[in-house]
């Protein structure tokens, strides 16, 4: 059967497009203030449906209302904002390896919430193996591992991004904590291939209007958290 977790590669993928993306996303923003740029899977509400999945899960592992949160390619931060908005406040960093996203996504918070110490914005790649920022309560991914499949690097031992991801969630993410992953490349069983290992296990998943097309049913997009346990 094929292996539908490998994808084509595709200009999403490079960091050259990010870069432009950002830029222009930067200008229109100070031209106009109120743009504060796209929003990815806005039609399918995945920013309000993550947020809301961890506001249902309070109390539930390291999901409290002061977790430390990393955003993975946090673009323009609105993950992060929006979580603020809704009460989260403990250390939120957003990550992005676009120096233009992070750019952007800054200059948001200097405009826009200028009494918050609680958000900072980074650059770095999350591949980089010197990166180390810690551990995290929460990790968040919407849309960059989808991006990021896209890029056909290659490490060590032929190892893809898909092999590696893993790996890098792993390392940054505590005992009893959540990765919240959302993505409209994988299915849900594609994800859980890519992502468990024997200390990281699916949790539980978010609930998305079902299509049905010629008699099969599915969704477009899906959100599933991961759990990390100890080391047997
Ligand atoms: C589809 S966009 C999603 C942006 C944001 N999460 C959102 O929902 O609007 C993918 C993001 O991943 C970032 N990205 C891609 N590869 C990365 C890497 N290796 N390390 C860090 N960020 C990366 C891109 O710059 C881009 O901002």
């Amino acid at each position: 059967m094929e292996d539908t977790t490998k994808l084509n590669t595709s200009k999403l993928g490079t960091k050259e497009y990010w870069d432009d993306f950002y830029s222009l996303e930067k200008q229109n923003f100070e031209e106009n203030p109120e743009d504060t740029g796209e929003c990815w899977f806005a039609d399918n509400d995945a920013e309000e449906k993550m947020v809301e999945f961890l506001l249902d899960n309070l109390g539930e592992y390291n999901i409290k209302e002061d977790s430390s949160m990393i955003d993975l390619g946090t673009g323009n931060g609105h993950l992060l904002f929006t979580l603020l908005e809704e009460g989260f406040k403990g250390e939120m960093i957003g990550v992005d390896y676009s120096e233009k996203s992070v750019e952007f996504a800054a200059e948001i918070l200097k405009t826009k919430y200028s009494q918050n110490d609680n958000v900072t914005f980074a650059t770095a790649d999350i591949f980089n193996e010197q990166w180390a920022p810690g551990k995290f309560d929460v990790v968040l991914d919407k849309g960059t591992l989808d991006a990021i499949a896209l890029s056909g690097i290659k490490f060590e031992n032929n190892e893809t991004v898909v092999d590696v991801y893993p790996k890098v969630i792993e390392k940054i993410l505590g005992e009893n904590s959540i990765l919240l992953i959302t993505s409209c490349n994988f299915t849900e069983e594609e994800l859980i291939k890519i992502i468990e290992t024997e200390t990281l296990k699916k949790w539980k998943s978010v609930n998305y209007p079902i299509f049905e097309f010629g008699g099969v049913k599915g969704t477009t997009i899906c959100s599933v958290a991961f759990l990390k346990s100890s080391a047997k």
